[in-house]
């Protein structure tokens, strides 16, 4: 974990791996289900669309203690979210990418480097590496940042805050430039898409920058 860049292997399967990262309440979780719709019927494949943490019946017990169980540090922090992603991929993400589907996560190992490592203020580069030994180097082919100024999405919000959601505005903000610094340091991989609109409007965008990329007609 120590010495040198984080290595940034792409691995390669049969499938189409997208990525759906940004704040919370930005509407990720919407446009993730519209995309898989749109895609599917676009490509022909099988859709997978999945979630983290939780995506996994072990990752929903890790989704509770991380979210809404006892206080924690940090490390113990970044350490559950690395387990659920280990165990997503090795049982639900790879195999599914195998298989040639396309899988569509509503966050992946980029919102452990701007929550945990922009948030909480750990090193960028061991979080990454952290998740990328947890998923043996599996990178998205594309990732969506939905990005929203936090003032706004924390008006999107509603129900009782989980222990991320009451880190702070200082967090939050420190977690979105995170995210924004990734994106400009790696435009082959991301996407940024303003989530501020209506759901059609921000999924025209979204479908746009896919077509884009994926040679398709926009229609
Ligand atoms: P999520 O279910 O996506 O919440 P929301 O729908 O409100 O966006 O994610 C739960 C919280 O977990 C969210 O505040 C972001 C946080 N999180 C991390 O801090 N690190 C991670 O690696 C992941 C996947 C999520």
């Amino acid at each position: 974990m120590s010495g040198g860049p984080a290595r940034v292997a792409r691995v390669s399967t049969p499938g189409y791996f997208v990525s759906f990262e940004g704040g919370d309440g930005g509407g990720k979780t919407t446009q993730a289900r519209l995309l898989g719709e749109w895609l599917g019927a676009a490509l022909g494949r099988e859709v997978v669309l999945t979630r983290e943490p939780g995506g996994t019946e072990l990752g929903a017990e890790l989704r509770r203690a991380v979210l809404h169980g006892q206080d924690m540090g940090p490390r113990a922090e970044a350490l559950l979210y690395a387990a659920d992603r280990a165990h997503h991929v090795a049982s639900l993400v790879r195999p599914a990418l195998e298989r040639g589907a396309v899988v569509i996560t509503d966050r992946y190992l980029d919102s452990s480097v701007a929550y945990q490592a922009g948030g909480r203020q750990l090193s960028e580069d061991e979080v990454e590496r952290l998740s990328l030994w947890a998923v043996e180097g599996l990178l998205p082919d594309v990732t969506i940042l939905l990005d929203v100024d936090p003032a706004t999405s924390a008006a999107r919000m509603t129900g009782d805050p989980d222990r991320l959601e009451r880190a702070g505005d200082a967090f939050h903000r420190r977690t979105r430039e995170a995210y924004l610094r990734r994106a400009e340091a790696d435009p082959g991989r991301w996407v940024v898409v303003d989530a501020v609109g209506t759901v059609d409007e921000v999924h025209a965008r979204v479908r746009a920058a896919l077509a884009g990329r994926l040679g398709l007609v926009d229609r």
